[in-house]
């Protein structure tokens, strides 16, 4: 087995060896650009790692882990226009640097060229990435429709807030996962173990997502710190609030939610407050907690030597010590 750096040290010297095409400059250039900008990398490490503890040569997933990442990159070039986000990954987003229509397009181009990367792979293994990248795909756009539809509806359950973020984030690194499992070859019941483990992992990444877009550290974040809160997202820490909430607390967040015209400083700095006054920061650590622990405990339906179980869950734990 190699260390998580090697993985993701491989995976960027196979993404700087990636041919780009550059006419129009106006389309390839923007997705170059938010590849450069790196990110964690979790997802193409994710599926390199399960290739790896399934016993496979982690190289035979590099172009795997490619479309993966590419993937992702679109959903976030999509969801940055969507989220009127100023900032990704410590710099500007595509459609502010250069325009929505632009956004559009180079997001379009890196989900297409993310098929393209499984072209090295031989028909039968090509054929079973595609159908998850393709059921993958549409679990993601519910996900985001349900979390732009949140932001006006009215009432939104902590299931129904789960069920969007499953969606949304955690089938990709499930999904990443299973295409390392494939690529690998291993069997059905470890193909749905591994999943599963990554379905757990991904709750917690989003609810860890969730907390730090309000209390990150806006020097490491990446992200606008508060542009949840903005964009009057109906997040954990939002439902939380709202449970614990006295009568007074419960009219002053209903009220920041409502509408979009405050000013944003004293509103961040106001429902940061309520947060952590209703206990609703509290709750979502240990939310957190709760689905990191059923990520590991799920690693028991796993059938590989304990040596290589430990390394999935290394992985679980350095992602959930993450600052950005
Ligand atoms: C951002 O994903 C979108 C979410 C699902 C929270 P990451 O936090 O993995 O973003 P990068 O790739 O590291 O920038
Ligand atoms: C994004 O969720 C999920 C996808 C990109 C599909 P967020 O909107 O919370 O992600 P960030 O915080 O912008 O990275
Ligand atoms: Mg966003
Ligand atoms: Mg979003
Ligand atoms: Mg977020």
């Amino acid at each position: 087995m190699n260390s998580l750096e090697t993985y993701s040290k491989a995976f960027d010297t196979h993404l700087k060896a990636y041919q780009w095409k550059n006419n129009p400059k106006n389309l390839y250039e923007p997705a170059q650009y938010i590849l450069q900008l790196g990110g964690k990398r979790v997802r193409p490490v994710l599926t390199l790692l399960a290739a790896e503890v399934f016993g496979e040569d982690y190289r035979k997933a590099l172009d795997a882990a490619l479309a993966v990442e590419f993937f992702h990159n679109f959903t976030l070039i999509h969801d940055d226009i969507m989220d009127e986000a100023p900032l990704r990954r410590g710099s500007q987003t595509v459609h502010l640097r250069w325009s929505r229509d632009i956004a559009i397009l180079s997001g379009d181009t890196l989900f297409s060229l993310a098929y393209g990367c499984l072209e090295s792979y031989d028909e039968s293994i090509m054929s079973r990435l595609t159908k998850i990248i393709n059921r993958t795909a549409v679990k993601i756009y519910e996900g985001q429709q349900m979390d732009m539809d949140f932001e006006t509806q009215k009432k939104v359950s902590i299931e129904e807030y789960k069920e969007m973020i499953r969606r949304k984030t955690a089938v990709l690194l499930g999904a990443a996962l299973e295409m390392g499992a494939v690529v690998a070859n291993t069997s059905e019941s470890n193909k749905k173990a591994v999943y599963d483990f990554g379905i757990q992992l991904g709750l917690a990444f989003q609810l860890l997502d969730d907390y730090l877009d309000a209390f990150g550290n806006p020097e490491t974040f990446g992200k606008q710190v508060g542009g949840d809160i903005l964009e009057n997202k109906k997040t954990f820490l939002y439902l939380k609030a709202l449970e614990n909430a006295d009568t007074d607390q419960v009219e002053q967040i209903k009220n920041f939610f409502l509408h979009k015209n405050f000013d944003a400083t004293k509103k961040i700095d106001a429902v940061k407050n309520l947060f952590l006054n209703t206990g609703a920061a509290a709750s979502i650590l240990k939310e957190i907690e709760k689905h990191t622990l059923a990520a590991f405990d799920s690693l028991e339906q796993i059938d590989i030597p304990a040596n290589r179980k430990n390394q999935l869950r290394s992985f679980g734990e350095s992602l959930m010590g993450r600052s950005n």
